[in-house]
């Protein structure tokens, strides 16, 4: 009788405490809140779980199914951190990005580089910043090559006032739907690149046009890589701040059908007249989607564009700004941080 009343109540209880969301997933929830499953601290100093970030996404278990958050106590993390493919519903989350930062420094290949690889499905990011620092800062003597400081190729991954700080390819935001929300990207040469599907909302972009030999060279915001028609990739800009030193092309196709917008963005006198560079694809340029609207600021002016920037329709512009061109809504409140 015991026995049964304890099961009776246990399953009671679960069903309070225990939700199951789309696909499966669970975390906690108190009313209309979610939370996490559980929260594993890493302190430096030893007064946490784990002292490396790394060490506390190696003790959750493979195929998690439930929303687990790691807190990551301020400091400098020297150390490269990866989200493995098959360890989802992990929230990373740190003090603030300027007190919380991860820095590495690897620079042999572009794969290889990133300080922080992110592989799996439902990933949010908070308050960190990353840092590759083999050309950061940039007059530290290292000649510059590609030296990335996050991957991004998980899908449905979100990012929240994170910063990403690099010289060249400094966030290669590779493949799956992403949200970035008040985040900091630094770099000059393509520095936010990939064939991903993002939005980037309310976020800085910053040119360190200094970083560049010769002097007076230009820099490459975007270099986006969608390579077919049908693709549903792309990058969106919505509410930015365009800013920092020498002067910036928007971007560069890194494939032939690259689609990169800036809507409602404020763009400082950095940005080149022209606005775009067409790169290996001269003579191809029609395939590209390059769009601005609604843009405003001393670099706003579009009087010389090159005359292939695209002239999207309201409807255009409505599709790929609003958060359905991530199909957001059906994922980003989803996520309990
Ligand atoms: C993490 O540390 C806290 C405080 O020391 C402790 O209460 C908690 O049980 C630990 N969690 C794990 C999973 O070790
Ligand atoms: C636009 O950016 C400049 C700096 O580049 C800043 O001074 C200005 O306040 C911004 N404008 C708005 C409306 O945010």
């Amino acid at each position: 009788m015991w026995i049964i009343r304890g099961i009776f109540v246990g399953l009671i209880l679960m069903m309070i405490i225990f939700v199951r969301g789309n696909e499966g997933q669970s975390y906690r929830s108190v009313g209309m809140k979610k939370l996490t499953w559980k929260t594993l601290i890493v302190d430096q100093n030893g007064h946490g779980n784990f002292s490396t970030i790394q060490a506390a996404i190696d003790s959750i278990p493979s195929n998690n199914r439930f929303w687990v958050s790691i807190h990551v106590k301020p400091g400098v993390y020297r150390e490269k951190v990866k989200i493995p493919y098959d360890k989802p519903y992990i929230i990373l989350k740190g003090q603030s990005k300027r007190t919380t930062k991860v820095v590495w420094d690897d620079h042999l290949t572009v794969a290889q580089s990133p300080t922080f690889t992110s592989s799996a499905d439902n990933i949010v990011v908070k308050s960190i910043t990353f840092v590759n620092s083999y050309n950061y800062p940039w007059n530290n003597g290292n000649p510059r090559v590609p030296a990335v400081a996050a991957m991004i190729t998980g899908d449905k991954s979100s990012f929240y006032k994170c910063g990403f700080y690099g010289v060249q390819d400094t966030l290669w935001d590779d493949q799956g739907r992403h949200y970035y929300h008040r985040c900091t990207i630094q770099g000059a040469v393509d520095f936010i690149f990939g064939a991903a599907q993002s939005i980037f909302q309310g976020c800085s972009i910053s040119v360190v046009g200094e970083a560049l030999l010769p002097l007076g060279s230009t820099s490459f915001i975007t270099a986006q890589g969608r390579t077919n028609p049908n693709d549903a990739n792309g990058f969106v800009f919505k509410e930015c701040n365009v800013f920092g030193s020498g002067s910036a092309f928007l971007g560069r196709p890194w494939r032939g059908y690259s689609r990169v917008i800036f809507y409602n963005s404020n763009f400082s006198n950095i940005i080149n007249p022209n606005g775009w560079d067409p790169w290996h694809f001269v003579g191809q340029e029609n395939q590209l989607t390059y769009a601005e609207n609604g843009c405003y600021g001393p670099g706003a002016d579009m009087s010389h564009r090159v005359e292939w920037e695209k002239k999207l329709s309201l409807n255009e512009i409505r599709q790929l700004t609003s958060l359905n061109f991530i199909n957001g809504e059906s994922w980003i409140q989803d996520q309990p941080y």
